[in-house]
């Protein structure tokens, strides 16, 4: 044991150390957690962290780990809730800190909850994009697909920073940066703030306005973001002819609700 590990042993029972935090905006930051060893988690699966609160107990929320399953440490991305039980405090968590983390990894939004298909829609807004950020790491997702098309619809150009970030560092991955450039295509868009591509993507997906061709029985959709977002979203999936998916009976489109505060 070198005098690093020794620093950063975790005290409470689940908890980890940060390793990382950046904040992206005043309303967003991402942070990542030292990694407990037996871990094992599928890309697109959550868990839940949260820190002790005043009564002894500990505060926890469901937080999709966005780093990919290979990765060292989680990295997760958060909103900042001024009166959040929970984000109120974590927002100002540092290097060296600890968080709880229980280590038991669930969730829908995994590529095995969904049938084979040609085109892989992955629809975000807001912190929904986390899931999609450990899944498009994943060279399973270009094994298993002819295109990713992953969207993510936030308030403000600003909040865009971390799925850009996100998706530029792909070129650069040893591992998914050659079938990323050729598969994966990004498309951002903007409600409150002027940018290339303004609207809600439900409204662009209905109106046929991404230059796309339009979803039908061959593509599968992954949905994370508000609840008003998955319910559109899910409307849309079962207008085009899809079911919906789940870990037990794989569909053609699953659905999460991102973690709100
Ligand atoms: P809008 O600005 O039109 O409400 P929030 O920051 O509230 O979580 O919202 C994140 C993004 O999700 C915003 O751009 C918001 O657009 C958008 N949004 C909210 N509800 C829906 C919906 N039902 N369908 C599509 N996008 C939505």
């Amino acid at each position: 044991m070198n005098e690093m590990t020794a620093v950063s042993t975790p005290v409470l029972p689940d908890a980890q150390t940060v390793t990382e935090v950046k904040h992206w905006t005043d309303r967003l930051f991402s942070f990542r957690l030292s990694r407990p060893a037996s871990l094992r988690f599928r890309s697109g699966e959550f868990v839940m962290i949260g820190l002790m609160g005043e009564t002894g107990r500990a505060l926890l929320r469901a937080y999709s780990i966005a780093s990919p399953s290979w990765d060292e440490t989680l990295e997760f991305y958060s909103i900042k809730v001024p009166d959040g039980p929970l984000t109120s405090r974590l927002q100002h968590i540092a290097v060296g800190d600890q968080v709880i983390l229980r280590p038991k990894p669930v969730g829908t939004l995994v590529l095995d909850a969904l049938l084979p298909g040609k085109r892989l829609f992955l629809v975000a807004t807001g912190t929904g994009i986390a899931p999609f950020a450990s899944l498009v790491r994943d060279p399973d997702i270009y094994a298993r697909y002819d295109e990713v098309i992953l969207t993510h619809t936030c308030r403000d150009v600003a909040d865009l920073a971390y799925g850009r970030t996100l998706v530029d560092g792909l070129a650069e991955d040893l591992l998914v940066g050659e079938e990323a450039s050729a598969k994966l295509r990004y498309i951002p868009t903007t409600t409150r703030e002027a940018s290339p591509r303004m609207g809600r993507i439900t409204d662009l997906l209905r109106e046929s306005a991404l230059g796309l061709p339009d979803l039908g029985a061959d593509d599968r959709v992954m949905i994370c973001g508000s609840l008003a977002l998955n319910q559109e979203m899910k409307a849309i999936c079962e207008a085009a002819g899809l079911v919906e998916g789940a870990n037990s009976a794989p569909g053609g489109f699953v659905v999460e609700k991102a973690f709100v505060g």
